[in-house]
C-alpha cells in the first residue's frame, strides 16, 4: 500500500477525515435514535458507522508511509435535533460523497495512476450508495413515526458493503466471503 502523488495523498487524507467524522456522527445519531424509540434505525446507524470506519482505515493504510502531522480539511455535517433531520444529514453526507467527492477523488487517482488509492476510493463510493438508500428507507419510516423492521444488517470488513437481511455468499464489491461480514 502506498501513494506517490501529493494531490491523491491530500484527497486520501481529506477522505480519511470525512469518514472518521461520519463514523463518530453515526454513533451519536444511533444513540439518539435508540433513546427516541427507534432501536432498529439505531442499529442501522451503528452498522453504517462501522462501514465508515472500514473506509477510514483503508484510506489511512494507503497513507501508511506518509508519516507526519497534517491539518486535514474535510466535509462535516452537524446537527443533533430529531431523527428525521438527523437522517437527512446522513443522506446529504452520503450524496455529497457519491455525487461529488469520491468521483473527483477517483478520477484523480486514475489520472495519477495510484492503484491503491483507486481501490480505496472505489470501495468507499460503492458502499456509500447503499448507505444513502438505507438512510432514505429509514427516513421514510421515521417520518411516519415508524422504526425499521427487526432484521439484521451485515457489513463487509474489507470494503464496507452494507446490506439489510442476510449477508451475500461473496461480497459483490470486493469478493470477500460473506461469512466474514460483521453482523449488527
Ligand atoms: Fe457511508
Ligand atoms: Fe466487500
Amino acid at each position: 500500500m502506498s501513494v506517490k502523488n501529493a494531490m491523491t495523498a491530500d484527497f486520501l487524507r481529506s477522505a480519511y477525515g470525512g469518514e472518521s467524522m461520519a463514523h463518530m456522527r453515526y454513533l451519536i445519531w444511533g444513540e439518539a435514535a435508540e433513546k427516541d424509540g427507534f432501536p432498529n434505525i439505531g442499529r442501522l446507524f451503528k452498522a453504517v458507522s462501522y462501514a465508515e470506519w472500514v473506509h477510514a482505515k483503508n484510506h489511512f493504510t494507503v497513507l501508511k508511509e506518509q508519516v507526519g502531522d497534517y491539518t486535514v480539511p474535510a466535509g462535516a455535517v452537524f446537527g443533533l435535533t430529531n431523527i428525521v433531520e438527523n437522517l437527512q444529514g446522513a443522506i446529504n453526507g452520503e450524496l455529497h460523497e457519491i455525487e461529488q467527492m469520491y468521483p473527483v477523488y477517483l478520477e484523480t487517482a486514475k489520472f495519477q495512476n495510484e492503484k491503491d488509492a483507486q481501490r480505496s476510493f472505489h470501495f468507499a463510493v460503492e458502499a456509500e450508495k447503499q448507505h444513502a438508500d438505507l438512510f432514505k428507507k429509514a427516513q421514510n419510516l421515521a417520518k411516519e413515526g415508524k422504526d425499521m423492521a427487526d432484521s439484521k444488517f451485515y457489513v463487509c470488513p474489507v470494503c464496507g458493503h452494507t446490506v439489510e437481511g442476510e449477508a451475500p455468499d461473496k461480497c459483490p464489491i470486493c469478493g470477500v466471503k460473506g461469512e466474514l461480514f460483521k453482523e449488527f
